[in-house]
């Protein structure tokens, strides 16, 4: 039997989660900020660490408490070491190594990527090789996971990250922050009659966001000097069916020459409906290719997926010691079980 604790701090959130063996979660806790920030737009680095700091030790009691568990009972305390927002990493970092230190537990270090793909294993056990379409606020990336813990990025984003342009086409349309649930629901609502540019459709696995981001924002611009009116929900629907296009062909074509049997969506835009369907109904023609999803509530960041990842490192034995420092700009590859240095 084994007992994870696993704390994710790295962007607006604070959370914890108690893993028992491979599935069972006897507690986590979300202590969200979303508020705070959407008052700016958008999340304040500065914010988001003293609110860590006012929130680490009552979220910490509190993920105890419902999981009806001490401290001294835990087998590895695991913790997002990057990439992230440095003062927030620092914030879940400092805590795990002082619980580790005081309690001579094991400290696991996850990449917080490596969580967000591992967030499938509460489904089911991920087969391999699989390819995974990594989609947040902040990564764009196609990973092939050749074995546990063995990552090669086939292609990544250019310039914005998926998430990132919903974000900033809500700001556009003046949604509130984070936009990108919100269009997901306008756009079912609305038709694709809005003509935007399907951004860098080659032959590469790359994405890139920024210039159909620019597209609308421009659009939306002109609308305005003449004082036309922009039908939102198709200005959304337009949107999102450029985005999913590219998204669902480049994984599929992906899948073909890698001859992948089994897909996984990691990631906020995971959480997508018009993306879980267009991918499914996709994979749906692929003969003997399966499509995992995590579900909703581990799509978005939180402690569950942290706690999958380091149940895999530490079936593995990838331990880190107490040198063990924050990498705001970690490589996923540099994760891989042969190619990575853990304690770095
Ligand atoms: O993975 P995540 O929680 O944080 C990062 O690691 O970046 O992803 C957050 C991103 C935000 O940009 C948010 O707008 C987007 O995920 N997101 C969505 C949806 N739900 C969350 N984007 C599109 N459709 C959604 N349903
Ligand atoms: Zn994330």
């Amino acid at each position: 039997m084994s007992l994870i604790l696993a704390i994710e701090s790295s962007c607006d959130e604070m959370a914890m989660a108690i893993l028992k063996d491979e599935r069972e979660f006897l507690s986590s806790v979300v202590a969200s900020q979303i508020d705070v920030h959407a008052m700016y737009g958008g999340v304040v680095p500065e914010i988001a660490s003293r609110k860590h700091v006012e929130c680490v030790s009552l979220v910490l009691k509190e993920t105890l408490n419902k999981a009806n568990v001490t401290i001294d009972e835990i087998d590895a305390i695991a913790v997002t070491k990057g990439p992230g927002l440095v003062g927030s990493l620092h914030i879940g970092l400092q805590a795990a190594k002082t619980i580790a230190m005081a309690y001579h537990k094991p400290l696991i270090g996850v990449h917080h990527i490596a969580g967000h793909i591992y967030a499938n294993n509460y489904v089911q056990n991920i087969i391999y090789p699989s390819l995974c379409l990594v989609v947040s606020g902040g990564h764009s990336e196609l990973v092939l996971l050749k074995a546990p813990f063995k990552f090669e990025v086939i292609g990544q984003t250019l310039d914005d990250a998926v998430g990132e342009a919903y974000d900033k086409v809500g700001r556009v349309l003046n949604l509130p922050y984070p936009g990108g649930p919100i269009i997901d629901k306008m756009a079912a609502k609305g038709n694709h009659t809005y003509n935007l540019p399907v951004p860098l459709d080659d032959e590469s696995y790359n994405f890139s966001f920024s210039g159909l981001k620019s597209a609308v924002i421009n659009l939306n611009h002109k609308a305005m000097q003449r004082n036309e009116e922009i039908n939102q929900e198709d200005l959304a629907a337009s949107f999102q069916d450029v985005v999913l296009s590219v998204l669902v062909n480049k994984t599929i074509r992906a899948t073909k020459e890698y001859g992948i049997k089994q897909v996984l969506m990691a990631g906020g835009v995971s959480a997508n409906r018009g993306l879980r369907n267009a991918m499914g109904e996709a994979v749906g023609q692929l003969d003997g290719v399966e499509l995992l999803l995590p579900p909703m509530s581990c799509c978005t960041d939180n402690a569950m997926m942290i706690a999958l990842a380091a149940k895999q490192m530490y079936d593995l034995k990838l331990f880190s010691d107490l040198s063990l420092g924050i990498k705001p700009n970690l490589d996923l590859e540099n994760e891989s079980v042969s190619g990575g240095n853990q304690n770095g």
